[in-house]
């Protein structure tokens, strides 16, 4: 991921932007997992740049406060801002990690996660590696997790298919989906299965 990747947050001020009306859909999915989760609820968002989807929605919610989340970004810019608008927020069990999101060891110690958020990560990487991403989430989550994805399309076709498609296969259960006609961005929401790999 050689982009600017600062800059593309600007993306988010932009009144109605895709980006900006993808965000609303994000925080959404994300409140309503907040809601249903089981206390205690553990939160993992990779790739999580400013934070702009979790943030708020932790400070907004009942309990949020409580949540422990770790937002991992390689950007020592994005993290820093992050980790600012956690204070601000006074949100103290959140953790920034500014670090590698595809090395393992940045995820040592940490406890598996109720919701894991994959926001503006699948098109950034190959078809190969959003699969083996997919595959990999056990890894980083409890069984019956949420997580939360987001894929743009493109003119000639549309990638969210499949990445809906590897989630089933995967076996888990699609909670919601949101796919406006006149946008790119698409979020999804799917449930990991109770049984299987720890
Ligand atoms: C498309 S942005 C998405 C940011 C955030 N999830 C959102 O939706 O607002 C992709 C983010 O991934 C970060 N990033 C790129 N490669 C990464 C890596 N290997 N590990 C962690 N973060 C990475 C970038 O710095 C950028 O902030």
């Amino acid at each position: 991921m050689g982009r600017d990747w600062v800059g593309w947050h600007a993306g988010y001020d932009v009144t109605e932007s895709s980006l900006a009306r993808r965000l609303v859909v994000v925080r959404q999915y994300l409140s309503s997992a907040l809601a249903s989760a089981a206390a205690p609820v553990r939160l993992l968002s990779i790739c999580a740049g400013e934070g702009r989807d979790v943030l708020p929605v932790l400070a907004a919610q009942d309990g949020g406060r409580d949540v422990p989340a770790v937002l991992v970004e390689l950007s020592p810019v994005l993290a820093a801002r992050a980790r600012s608008t956690a204070a601000g927020l006074d949100l103290p069990r959140v953790e920034v990690r500014a670090a590698d999101a595809g090395a393992t060891a940045t995820y040592a110690g940490l406890e598996p996660a109720d919701i894991l958020l994959a926001c503006g990560v699948f098109g950034n990487v190959s078809h190969e590696d959003m699969c083996r991403t997919v595959a990999a989430l056990p890894a980083l989550t409890k069984p019956g997790a949420t997580v939360i994805w987001t894929r743009g399309r493109r003119d000639d076709a549309d990638p969210s298919r499949e990445v809906r498609s590897q989630f089933r296969a995967e076996g888990y259960t699609e909670l919601a989906f949101c796919a406006p006609g006149d946008a790119r961005f698409r979020v999804g929401m799917s449930r990991r299965p109770e049984t299987g790999r720890p």
